[in-house]
């Protein structure tokens, strides 16, 4: 009994360590985000273009049915890239929403069920009783329609409940996977019962993914002004907040800028291309660029800004990715003479006055 408790516990350890356990491509491609001044949740996944050949996949808030209003638009032709978007009205900021790829036909096999010609479909579904009562099944799927469906073997208990075996998938044959699953029958067990087993898309209720949004609010981009301030000495950088955000937002700030003769044309498109400053939260919506700290005399500079939020306490949910880049603004410094240069023309002008008036001064006498 003991043995079998370890064996059961190192068979959960493997099967729980496995990669091919984690869920489909299509299902890990998916990423969502609310941009909160539109009022609107965009949600992005990619797909493989072999995958879509064998089965159309639609994108389901388990509790509420479709989840994008139209059909989802291709962002990349080369990834297969889509994205789609749901208006936020009817939700609230901590709602979470269980999202869920659903296949749009029937992908079910089941034991001693021919299903010949249906490529689709798993195939090649086998069980073995043991005489430790244990079930072995295996299966086999193709690999691009797995890309797309995470599959799962059922079958029933006593009770005809509907248990849930979790498989183990490998890669023997690039076309396909190949798929094994145990689990231990019971000896008042009815065979009648236990060879009702089918292998079929996972249940979304169990298998989908979790999207709190409060957790991915995306912020509108802010728009800078530059004042100059001090005669020219400091230049002011302050933005505005989006008046509809919320008082207890946690912002963080990124200022980036760049003197624009040491940025190659060509660097101009990477994220920050000179030096960046990050500033910290609880800051007022402004900084001060100083002559001399941050900035060179006689040169022109670009700034730019981008938001995002973060809690430092964890039990604080609004969060998210940062906003785009606001609109790059430029500001001109004024030149100022090196001091030091100016002490040494300061003082051999007044040496030169004083050897000058020197010797005017002998002229004269004489
Ligand atoms: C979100 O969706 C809207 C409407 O489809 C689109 O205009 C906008 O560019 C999308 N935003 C992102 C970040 O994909
Ligand atoms: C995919 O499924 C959706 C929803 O069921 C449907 O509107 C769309 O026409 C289908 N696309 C293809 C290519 O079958
Ligand atoms: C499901 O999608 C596939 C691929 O887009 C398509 O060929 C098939 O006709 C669709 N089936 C149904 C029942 O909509
Ligand atoms: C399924 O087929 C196997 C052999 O192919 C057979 O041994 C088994 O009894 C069948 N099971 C049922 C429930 O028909
Ligand atoms: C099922 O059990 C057999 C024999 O005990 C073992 O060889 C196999 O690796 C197991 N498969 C899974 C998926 O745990
Ligand atoms: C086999 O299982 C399915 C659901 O998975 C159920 O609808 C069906 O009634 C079961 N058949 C038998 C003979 O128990
Ligand atoms: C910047 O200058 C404009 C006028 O040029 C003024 O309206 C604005 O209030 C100033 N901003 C700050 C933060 O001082
Ligand atoms: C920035 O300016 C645009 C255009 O005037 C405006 O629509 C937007 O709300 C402003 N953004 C913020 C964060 O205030
Ligand atoms: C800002 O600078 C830090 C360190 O200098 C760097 O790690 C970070 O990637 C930079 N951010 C951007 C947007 O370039």
């Amino acid at each position: 009994m003991k043995k079998r408790v370890i064996l059961c516990c190192v068979t959960c350890y493997l099967l729980s360590a496995f990669p091919g356990n984690t869920g489909s491509r299509l299902m890990d491609s998916l990423y969502c985000v609310m941009e909160y001044s539109e009022g609107i949740i965009n949600c992005s996944w990619s797909e493989s273009p072999r995958s879509r050949q064998y089965v159309n996949m639609t994108l389901m808030d388990i509790n509420r049915g479709p989840f994008c209003a139209k059909d989802p638009a291709k962002l990349e032709a080369s990834h297969e890239t889509w994205t789609c978007s749901k208006v936020f009205a009817g939700h609230r900021l901590y709602d979470s929403i269980h999202l869920a790829f659903v296949p749009n036909r029937s992908l079910e096999s089941h034991l001693n069920v021919s299903n010949e010609g249906d490529v689709v479909k798993p195939k090649n579904l086998r069980c073995e009783v043991s005489l430790d009562q244990t079930i072995h099944c295996s299966w086999e799927v193709r690999q691009d329609v797995a890309d797309s469906v995470d599959f799962s073997l059922y079958y029933q208990d006593q009770s005809r409940k509907e248990e849930v075996c979790k498989s183990t998938c490998w890669q023997e044959i690039p076309t396909h996977l190949s798929c094994a699953c145990n689990f231990t029958s019971r000896p008042y067990n009815n065979p009648i019962h236990l060879f009702n087993i089918s292998v079929g898309p996972a249940d979304p209720k169990t298998s989908n993914v979790l999207f709190k949004i409060c957790e991915h609010i995306k912020l509108q981009p802010r728009n800078l002004t530059i004042n100059e301030t001090s005669k020219g000495e400091t230049f002011l950088i302050s933005w505005d907040k989006d008046p509809i955000e919320k008082p207890d937002f946690n912002y963080h700030y990124e200022l980036c800028y760049w003197r624009d003769n040491d940025v190659k044309p060509s660097e101009v498109s990477l994220d920050c291309p000179g030096h960046n400053k990050t500033l910290t939260p609880h800051n007022e919506p402004q900084v001060h660029l100083k002559l001399g700290t941050h900035l060179e005399p006689s040169s022109s500079y670009s700034v730019k800004i981008r938001v995002r939020l973060e809690e430092d306490d964890p039990s604080h949910c609004y969060k998210g990715p940062w906003s785009e880049w606001s609109a790059v603004q430029t500001l001109h410094t004024k030149s100022v003479p090196n001091t030091l240069l100016l002490c040494i023309l300061v003082l051999s002008a007044v040496v030169v006055l004083v050897i000058f008036s020197f010797c005017g001064f002998r002229a004269l006498v004489r």
